[in-house]
């Protein structure tokens, strides 16, 4: 088969690597992928991954090149092009593609629409509501005691979101999104959620319209700096499984959420295909929804695919077709964690650039695997390229001998000003002992 990948992150890097080692693939192609993804070979035939130099929301250029080469399966890695249709655009034409419609990615581009369709369909979500006027919004907020979460309704590349300890903040995060419009269109309308307390952890369901199969939990670091301080980012680590969540558990909780999620979809007609992905926080009364993902998480992939025994081929080509049920979806019992390496001042503003150092010496590592996200070739030298650069990553016999060999490894790697969380995993360590 011929794969076209769509993005250029750490989780794109991932889904091509596992796709490569698929006795399957016999060519892929990028777009627009990285250093890292330029590098990977295909098991079958040796064949180099090709990384073509076109946007992920370059829609008709994609579609040429789906055509043009023809691709027998397209796989989408990142929320906008889901968020803009291409999904429908290359069905529309014949092709066939990985990931959710426009119109089911919508409960990832519309925080307002999932809110809306969470609290009709029973699913556990946080308390909140939708609103396209400030006034009512700033209302609300002070109905829930002040202390509340705001949030822009479209994509705002996970920065939408404002924790607010008291209705004066509130009611300056609502005039910040509605009125200063500071992450731009996505904010004409906001939700207003009760701020949960508890432990957060990451859901993936493979989908295929009918049946949902999920994936271990694993759990994600989403603030910029040690002891989960600092601003909000894409996610600075990831690992899986999570030692405090028995399988049981695990059960119960995805049970909770993805039966009443199946109903809602088939009453609102949402044909759902692909990668469901719910932020939930553990709480004292119950899991409960933060937010919908249409699509893979970063960094949860490269935790997933290290610890995915199974065809990942085989799998997105079952989500595609309707057939995940007889599908075989195995992992690893061992533990995966991924340290990831940002650029100095990432998520606010980073200069690219940056010479990587140490590549190799990592690589060497055994159960090691450097990720690239933002990362591209200059002069025959590997260099920084965006926020995320890396995303380093490691299995062990646990979490513990996981998390020590994926620093073993981010030592090994140097570039100016790189920064990187080094309590990943830690707590989830305490929480066992
Ligand atoms: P979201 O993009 O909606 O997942 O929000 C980003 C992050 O903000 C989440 O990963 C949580 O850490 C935090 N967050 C979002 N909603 C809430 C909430 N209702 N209560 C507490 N924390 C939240
Ligand atoms: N891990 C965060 C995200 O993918 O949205």
């Amino acid at each position: 088969m011929r794969v076209l990948v769509v993005g250029s992150g750490g989780r794109e890097h991932a889904l091509a690597w596992k796709l490569a080692q698929s006795p399957h693939v016999e060519r892929m192609v990028c777009a627009p992928g990285n250093a890292g993804i330029a590098a990977e070979r295909l098991a079958r035939n040796g064949t180099s991954v090709e990384c073509v130099s076109i946007g992920a929301e370059d829609l008709p250029s994609l579609l040429t090149l789906a055509l043009e080469r023809r691709i027998d399966l397209t796989v989408v890695g990142p929320d906008h092009p889901l968020a803009l249709g291409i999904v429908d655009l290359f069905e529309e034409r014949g092709l066939r593609i990985f990931g959710p419609s426009r119109a089911a990615a919508r409960l990832e581009s519309s925080k307002a629409f999932a809110q809306q369709f969470m609290q009709k369909h029973g699913v556990p979500a946080a308390a909140g509501g939708a609103f396209d006027d400030a006034a009512a919004a700033k209302r609300f907020a002070a109905s829930l005691g002040g202390r509340c979460v705001v949030k822009a309704d479209g994509l705002a590349l996970g920065k939408g979101v404002l924790l607010c300890a008291s209705l004066e903040e509130a009611e300056r995060a609502v005039d910040r999104i509605m009125v200063e419009r500071a992450f731009g269109a996505a904010g004409a309308r906001v939700v207003v959620q009760e701020w949960l307390e508890g432990v957060e952890i990451s859901l993936h369901a493979l989908c295929d319209g009918e049946v949902a199969r999920v994936f271990p939990a694993s759990q994600d670091h989403k603030r910029a700096l040690d002891g989960d301080r600092g601003p909000n980012t894409g996610g600075m680590g990831a690992y899986s499984p999570i030692p405090f969540l028995t399988d049981a558990e695990l059960t119960r909780v995805a049970t909770r959420i993805l039966e009443p999620f199946l109903r809602g979809c088939a009453a609102e007609g949402i044909d759902y295909h692909g990668i469901l992905y719910p932020g939930i926080m553990l709480t004292a009364s119950g899991p409960r929804v933060l937010e919908l993902n249409a699509r893979f998480g970063d960094p949860e992939t490269q935790v997933y695919l290290t610890r995915l025994t199974s065809d990942l081929l085989e799998l997105l080509d079952a989500s595609v077709s309707g057939a995940l049920e007889r599908a075989r979806l195995e992992w690893s019992a061992r533990a995966s964690l991924c340290v990831v390496m940002a650029s100095a001042g990432y998520p606010e503003r980073y200069a690219p650039g940056e010479v990587i150092a140490g590549l190799d010496a990592a690589a060497a590592l055994p159960e090691t695997k450097v990720f690239h996200a933002g990362t591209a070739l200059k002069d025959g030298k590997i260099v920084t390229s965006g926020g995320r650069v890396l995303g380093v990553t490691a299995l062990g016999g646990d979490l513990e001998a996981a998390r020590s060999a994926a620093y073993a490894a981010v030592e090994r790697i140097h570039f100016e000003g790189a920064q990187y969380r080094k309590d990943i995993g830690a707590r989830a360590l305490r929480a066992g002992a």
